[in-house]
């Protein structure tokens, strides 16, 4: 069964600009809550380990470079099917290549520069959204904080 929900991080580089609005403005009206939500940073280590999948990738040191620059903001979205649902409203890594309308498409540069990022799979957004957020900090639509069961789906 699908999960409920995903992790996203609006990118230094969306942030620097003041996207910020504008990003949550839309995940909103897509029908998402917002169940969690932070400004931080990243240090370089703890960009490394969240990015550590693509270890051996010849963007890595670059990404996680980037990802360290400056503030993020990250959130824990919910909805039914909340991870390919989401990956819809933000369309393709490369914002060269995701469709009109698509938060990439509208806020990306390159393809580092992708504006957000979202989670791949149900295991992964559990296990990003432990990355940022302890469970007590984490709410559904009616103010409660967030059951084990409602991020499953
Ligand atoms: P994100 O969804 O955050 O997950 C991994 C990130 O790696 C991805 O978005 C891109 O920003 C980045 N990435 C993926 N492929 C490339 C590439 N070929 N060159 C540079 N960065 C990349």
């Amino acid at each position: 069964m699908a999960g409920n929900i995903t992790l996203t991080i609006i990118k230094p580089e969306a942030v620097a600009h003041a996207y910020t609005g504008d990003i949550l403005r839309i995940i909103s009206a897509a029908g998402f809550t917002i169940a969690a939500l932070k400004l931080t940073r990243m240090s370089h280590a703890q960009a490394a380990g969240f990015y550590k999948v693509h270890l051996e990738k010849p963007f890595y040191r670059e990404l996680v470079e980037f990802m360290a620059s400056g503030p993020i903001v990250a959130a824990i979205l919910q909805k039914e099917n909340a991870v390919e649902e989401y990956r819809k409203l933000i369309g393709l890594t490369d914002p060269a290549k995701a469709p009109a309308g698509t938060i990439r498409q509208l806020f990306g540069e390159t393809i580092r520069r992708n504006a957000v990022h979202g989670s791949d799979s149900d295991v992964n957004a559990l296990k990003e959204a432990g990355y940022f957020f302890q469970v007590w900090e984490r709410f559904d639509r009616d103010g409660n904080f967030l059951e084990p069961e409602e991020q499953v789906g």
